[in-house]
């Protein structure tokens, strides 16, 4: 790393007053260290004075992310320049909202426009009579359009969908199970087109529809892809084959045409609203500088946790249903973008990288693992997000108890409590961050993803690692594959396991084949 960059986390120290100490100094904590972003319409809190952040802190934290380079490499992201070395590309998922190098812009716009001729034409029975998807996809191919749809969509989808992403059968036969094969269409979800659980997957899903009498099975599939070439050979008709460019990563493509499923759900319009409140996330990240950038604040906060207090792990709560899926989505953004070992040079980190992301649902999880969180041994910093106005509508009580017993969690691991009973004291000063929206609509969505999109990426930047690739996933891959070849020998552990599961032979699919 740079001499500047080393020298700056050096000079950065964690303070010890506590939680309670730091709000005690300073009347005015909660409003310096929180902020409003508004939206078009309505907008969302950010509030991170329960975080351990001082001004201090900032102003250390500030002269790292100069000596970073982050100015200079934000600039390099969203100008479309090459900001992963390892795979030489560009990473422009920002050009799929409208921000980023004119030609890129230009062409997700050109794409944008086919995705949306067909997402209107099946709306309008051009398909014949639709009324459910399959989308089939892994990892950055799935999460996204399953926690899009679950939030926006859930009971007014104007097309059914089930998101199918497990090679395990009985996630595909549980879909089967919900669906008219008649009514019935097939997204298959791959960036590459090549991904072995989603292409099992689709094929499975093809001939269940031949199986089930639909006359022409192939012209039901359509394939959301940046490998269009590999889907024709698959045998998708090209008037079905929706393309992205291939400078945007598989994490990051909600945004694409990989979004297929949840413009088919809630409708255009809606799908538009989320990527223009990615936008405006996105106009907030690239224009901002120093701890008024929401997104660069709260890595601030990350790396005060992970690499000065020694935090292995991060968990997010969401006090709302409808984002019950978020903290699976943030797994793989923040786990597979920045779980990595060696610098953008390829040397050691100086430090622990991405802490492990988790979570769950309010008030669920204060049933389960909240325990653990106000007495237990770990230090884990929480996020909470909720919504002031309610996605039920039911008695408005049940709401107002989810928000209060939200903002309960958060002042009681801050304070904790004193006891003669050492069973019965909470330590307090357990950290804490809110993300309060006004409505969860889809702009407040989409600049919420983007939000820790960018949050992801300046927690690279500070540590010095490339967000955009993701090699770790590549040597369980080949093994598998390995296996299913045949002939090749393991260690005693694996070779007994195979023998046991009978799995020593080569599958017979590569037999036939
Ligand atoms: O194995 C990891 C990964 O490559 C993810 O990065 C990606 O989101 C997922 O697999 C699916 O890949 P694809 O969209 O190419 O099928």
């Amino acid at each position: 790393m740079s001499d500047a960059r080393e020298a700056a986390w050096k000079r950065l120290k964690a303070g010890s007053e506590t939680l309670v100490e730091l709000f005690a100094a300073d009347p005015d904590r909660a409003s310096k260290l929180s902020a409003r972003f508004e939206l078009e319409q309505g907008g969302m809190l950010f509030d991170w004075s329960k975080t351990h952040l001082t001004d201090a802190l900032l102003t250390g934290f500030e002269a790292l992310a100069e000596a970073a380079g982050f100015g200079e490499k934000r600039r390099r992201m969203f100008a479309g320049e090459v900001v992963n070395p390892t795979e030489n590309r560009a990473a422009e998922h920002t050009a799929l909202r409208g921000v980023g190098k004119a030609a890129s812009v230009e062409e997700a716009a050109a794409l944008r426009e086919r995705m949306k001729l067909l997402v209107e034409a099946i709306h309008e029975g051009v398909l014949g009579d639709v009324r459910h998807l399959i989308h089939i996809g892994i990892g950055g191919s799935a999460l996204g359009p399953a926690l899009a749809v679950d939030a926006l969509a859930r009971d007014l989808a104007l097309v059914d969908v089930h998101v199918v992403s497990n090679i395990d059968g009985l996630a595909l036969e549980e879909a089967f199970a919900a669906c008219d094969p008649a009514t019935t269409l097939i997204a298959v979800a791959s960036k590459t087109f090549t991904t072995v659980e989603t292409m099992t997957n689709a094929a499975s899903a093809q001939a269940w529809l031949a199986d089930n009498g639909v006359a022409d099975p192939s012209g039901r599939v359509i394939a959301l892809t940046a490998s269009p070439e590999k889907a024709v050979h698959w045998g998708v008709d090209e008037t079905r084959i929706l393309p992205f460019a291939e400078s945007v990563g598989g994490r990051y493509s909600i945004w694409s045409s990989i979004g297929f499923p949840i413009a088919l759900a809630t409708g255009w319009e809606d799908f538009e609203a989320m990527l223009a409140g990615a936008a405006a996330m996105d106009a907030h990240f690239r224009d901002t500088d120093g701890r008024a950038n929401l997104c660069l604040l709260a890595a601030f906060a990350d790396q005060l946790y992970a690499r000065l207090k020694g935090a292995e792990t991060r968990a997010v709560f969401a006090y709302d249903e409808r984002l019950r899926l978020l903290p699976d989505y943030l797994q793989q953004l923040e786990m597979e973008s920045n779980g990595k070992r060696v610098t953008l040079e390829g040397k050691p980190v100086d430090g622990p990288t991405a802490p492990i992301t988790w979570g769950g649902l309010g008030t669920d999880a204060q049933h389960a693992v909240f325990q653990l969180l106000h007495q237990g041994t770990h230090l884990v910093p929480i996020e909470f997000i909720a919504s002031i106005a309610p996605g039920d509508q039911l008695d408005p009580e049940h709401h107002r108890i989810l928000l209060m017993n939200c903002f309960a969690q958060g002042a009681a691991l801050m304070a904790g409590r004193a006891s003669t009973d050492p069973a019965r004291a909470y330590p307090g000063d357990r950290p804490s961050a809110t993300v309060l929206v006004d409505d969860l609509d889809p702009a407040t969505l989409g600049a919420l993803i983007a939000f820790h999109e960018h949050r992801t990426f300046a927690n690279a930047v500070l540590m010095d690692i490339n967000p955009f690739d993701q090699f770790g996933v590549e040597l369980g891959k080949e093994i598998a594959h390995k296996i299913e070849q045949g002939g090749e020998r393991f260690d005693a552990s694996t070779e007994a396991l195979l023998k046991a599961a009978g799995l020593e032979a080569p599958s017979p699919r590569r037999q036939s084949g």
